[in-house]
């Protein structure tokens, strides 16, 4: 459904936000275990609040019409813009949200929290008002929740950060200061993802077969702890097999895909140091270590040659 809209242009605020990237631990960090996250600037999402008479009206790629009206899919998006608009006391009408991002939804790439983060700062913006850390991550969880069921927390904690973040649930945030530079490939298998089909396959793994999968948990927790080391002992060797490795319990939980594995197996082929899926899975992306830069744009022409939907080359500078 779209519907057009024109402003009156009296009062325009924008917001702007960050993707991410899970580069070890999904999954393991839903059951307690540690995540290692990186903010991904190259994509990320903006949010234009206008002043418009009327009732409020949302411009996206997804939906442009009346808040009211939109989708069940952006619930998540409208609750948070609904508590925004409560917390700074802004009357529930007279408003144009546009929303631009550049982060394909539903890859694994933080597009909901990003967007949900931009429309928040583009409100406190248009009220004149500061936000703090903390009313970002309570405001971008609403809609978190609505996407994930009972997700752990981590977009939009990376999303907001300027560095690496080490994630435990109930445990404060922690930093990474990786050593040395990391080349990696970022590969979209065209495939949406469902994060929170995969959250419950997981847990249904869990259910059937305790033991056996709570030691997988584990082995991803143990491998994130030493993936902790190699970025800030800058050993790229090592976190290439630490890639791979938890490449392997991740398809043993059941997460992984044709479509994934494909790209994996493209990656090694033409020499990546590790590769594995981030995110949710199940579709989405995958991430390749490289050697350098050079060899990290032929990771991408191959990637890209041999089907990858998009791919991004993305340097963690230490
Ligand atoms: O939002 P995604 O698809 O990047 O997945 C988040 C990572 C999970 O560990 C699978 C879920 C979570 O809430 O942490």
């Amino acid at each position: 459904m779209t519907m057009q809209k024109t402003t009156t242009s009296e009062k325009v605020a924008t917001g702007a936000a960050q993707s991410k990237l899970i580069l070890v631990g999904e999954h393991a960090v839903v059951h307690g275990q540690p995540a290692i996250a990186l903010p991904f600037p190259l994509i990320g999402a903006e949010s234009i609040v206008e002043k418009s008479r009327g009732q409020i009206y949302l411009d996206s790629s997804l939906y442009s019409g009346p808040m009211e009206l939109a989708p069940s899919s952006l619930a998540g998006i409208v609750n948070t813009v609904k508590h925004t608009l409560k917390i700074l006391q802004i009357p529930y009408r007279d408003l144009l949200i546009r929303i631009r991002s550049s982060i394909p939804p539903g890859k694994g790439l933080g597009s909901s929290a990003s967007v949900a983060i931009a429309i928040v700062k583009s409100l406190f913006k248009y009220k004149e008002e500061k936000y703090t850390k903390e009313i970002l991550l309570q405001l971008a969880n609403i809609c978190e929740t609505y996407a994930h069921g009972a997700p752990s927390g981590i977009d939009p904690l990376t999303i907001t950060s300027d560095r690496p973040i080490w994630y435990q649930k109930e445990k404060p945030v922690d930093y990474i200061d990786p050593k040395g530079n990391f080349h990696f490939v970022i590969a979209d298998s065209g495939q949406m993802a469902d994060t929170k089909t995969a959250v419950d396959t997981v847990k249904q793994m869990l259910k059937q077969a305790p033991q056996k999968m709570y030691k997988k948990i584990e082995r991803i927790g143990d491998i994130t702890y030493q993936v902790r080391e190699a970025l800030e002992k800058s050993s790229k060797q090592l976190l290439g097999y630490l890639l791979d490795e938890a490449q392997k319990e991740l398809e043993a939980l059941g997460v992984s895909d044709k479509s994934l594995n494909r790209l994996i197996e493209i990656a090694k082929s033409e020499g990546a140091l590790g590769a594995k899926l981030t995110g949710g899975g199940n579709g989405g992306c995958i991430i390749a270590l490289a050697e350098n830069e050079h060899h990290s744009q032929l990771l991408s022409e191959k990637l890209l040659q041999y089907g990858a939907h998009n791919v991004w080359s993305y340097e963690l500078k230490g």
